[in-house]
């Protein structure tokens, strides 16, 4: 048995996120197509005979039992009855609470590396519901590229893969709340008609323009409180970005570029001005799938 393990832990980025209504459980349901990019976090596993134990080089992450890495092996543990004890370490480079799926990705990654580490095989449908019960987010990081998310967002399928080379990242460097966002949003913001629409849209333009086409039905809230976030769209579509979105709850926003050189002088500047921006490209589902065990 290995004694310990190295995963890849991918940023995501959501290319649409349509929020329907809120359902009877509290959730909203939502329509969304998430990406995977190439921003990760790395995470080593070490198998002990001790407890759960988190190491994290971010002292904005938690290292007890809400770390969502750690409750993922611990329902790991719980549904296999395995008692082997692991050593997490966590070294961050997406920035936390900042729409980029860190937590969730983090989460995902270490249930694939720790199943892999004690070889247990739960089955694909095990891993998808122990996934679902650490939070929306959690089931797509388990198959990543470009895939549809429905119902709270854990319900995921793959769909063709969006391509796209020059993508800047670019967080003003605040934390905003998944659950405040979402409580902001006081009107049902899409009818299923307008929702229809907006996929038959999507479709009659093809899956390779979503990057230019990209919306978020959180965006306009958030921004209401965080008028930062505009600010950073104004200055990436300045510096050349053909489109620039909010990512999930932000309050990270996405700049699309259509070449290296203007994504690069548009990265310097933004660092220039104290902003944290990270040039990043699209990670498929075959790659991801290819690159997350180093
Ligand atoms: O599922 P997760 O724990 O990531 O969700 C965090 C919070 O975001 C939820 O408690 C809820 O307030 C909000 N949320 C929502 N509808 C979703 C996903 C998240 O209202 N589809």
């Amino acid at each position: 048995m290995l004694s310990s393990i190295q995963i890849r832990s991918y940023a995501k980025i959501n290319w649409t996120l349509d929020v329907l209504h809120k359902r009877e459980d509290g959730y909203h349901e939502l329509r969304t197509i998430y990406q995977t990019v190439s921003l990760h976090d790395t995470i080593s596993i070490a198998d002990t005979d001790g407890p759960i134990e988190i190491i994290c080089d971010d002292p904005r992450v938690p290292c007890d039992e809400t770390n969502l890495a750690f409750r993922a092996v611990a329902a790991l543990r719980q549904a296999t009855g395995s008692t082997r004890g692991a050593r997490i370490e966590i070294n961050k480079r997406i920035p936390v609470a900042a729409g980029l799926g860190g937590g969730s990705s983090n989460a995902a990654a270490t249930l694939l590396g720790a199943g892999k580490l004690w070889q247990i095989d739960v089955g694909y449908g095990e891993l998808i519901k122990i996934a679902a019960g650490l939070g929306s987010d959690v089931p797509f990081f388990l198959i990543g590229g470009t895939a549809l998310g429905i119902g709270r967002g854990e319900e995921v399928y793959p769909i063709e893969q969006v391509k796209s080379e020059h993508l800047l990242l670019v967080n003003p460097g605040f934390a905003v709340s998944t659950p405040e966002a979402y409580a902001r949003l006081s009107r049902l913001t899409r009818s299923k008609a307008a929702l229809n629409i907006h996929f038959t849209l999507l479709a009659a333009k093809g899956i390779s323009d979503l990057p230019l086409v990209a919306t978020n039905d959180l965006e306009e809230v958030v921004i209401a409180t965080h008028q930062e976030i505009a600010e950073v769209k104004r200055r990436l579509v300045s510096l050349g970005a053909r489109h620039a979105l909010m990512s999930g709850s932000g309050a990270t926003v996405f700049g699309v570029f259509d070449n290296s050189q203007t994504t690069e002088r548009a990265a310097s500047m933004l660092h220039a001005a104290g902003y944290w921006a990270q040039r990043a490209r699209t990670v498929d589902a075959r790659e991801y799938q290819a690159t997350i065990f180093q």
